[in-house]
């Protein structure tokens, strides 16, 4: 993680986290800064899993174009890949990996990186881009520290007492 605008995300991530009044507002903020910092990350969004179904994502805040895929089986897409496998999935191509549910015909490369928290993945960050093998391991690097924030924040949420 070393480009100064990852670092610069990172931090304001984690100085607004620690007064975010929900995690919605936590991601809201968070899918805005990165929309705003990088522009070759076209669409970034949240998907959780369904706290009633565990088999079934959800989408959360986003920034960009909307899309049809608002539920996502964990069987399914590169989304369903990342949550089923545990880590962060990298396609360089989407127009060559059959698992891909399509959102935008500009979407060239996409990254999906795991939420934990308790060690257990409980939703994902997804990001794509209109450039061809746009995320390489700064990128991964970034968005696994933008994961490791919110998975605390989860948390951290579960002890305060509900207001
Ligand atoms: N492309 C994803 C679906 C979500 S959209 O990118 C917003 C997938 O293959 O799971």
């Amino acid at each position: 993680m070393s480009k100064p605008a990852f670092q610069e995300i990172v931090s304001a991530i984690r100085q607004f986290r620690d007064q975010a009044k929900d995690l919605t507002a936590l991601q809201t903020f968070t899918v805005n800064l990165i929309a705003e910092r990088l522009p070759y990350y076209n669409w970034t969004g949240f998907y959780m899993l369904d706290p009633n179904d565990s088999a079934t994502l959800v989408l959360g805040p986003f920034h960009g174009a909307p899309t049809e895929h608002v539920r996502i089986p964990v069987t399914e897409g590169i989304c369903g890949a990342a949550v089923a496998q545990g880590e962060t999935v990298i396609v360089d191509d989407v127009s060559s990996d059959p698992r891909y549910l399509a959102c935008s015909i500009e979407t060239r490369s996409e990254i999906v990186v795991p939420i934990r928290a308790h060690g257990k993945v409980v939703g994902e960050i997804d990001i794509d881009s209109h450039d061809l093998s746009a995320f390489g391991p700064e990128d991964r690097g970034f968005l696994e520290e933008c994961a490791s924030l919110i998975g605390e924040f989860i948390e951290q949420s579960e002890l305060k007492p509900k207001s």
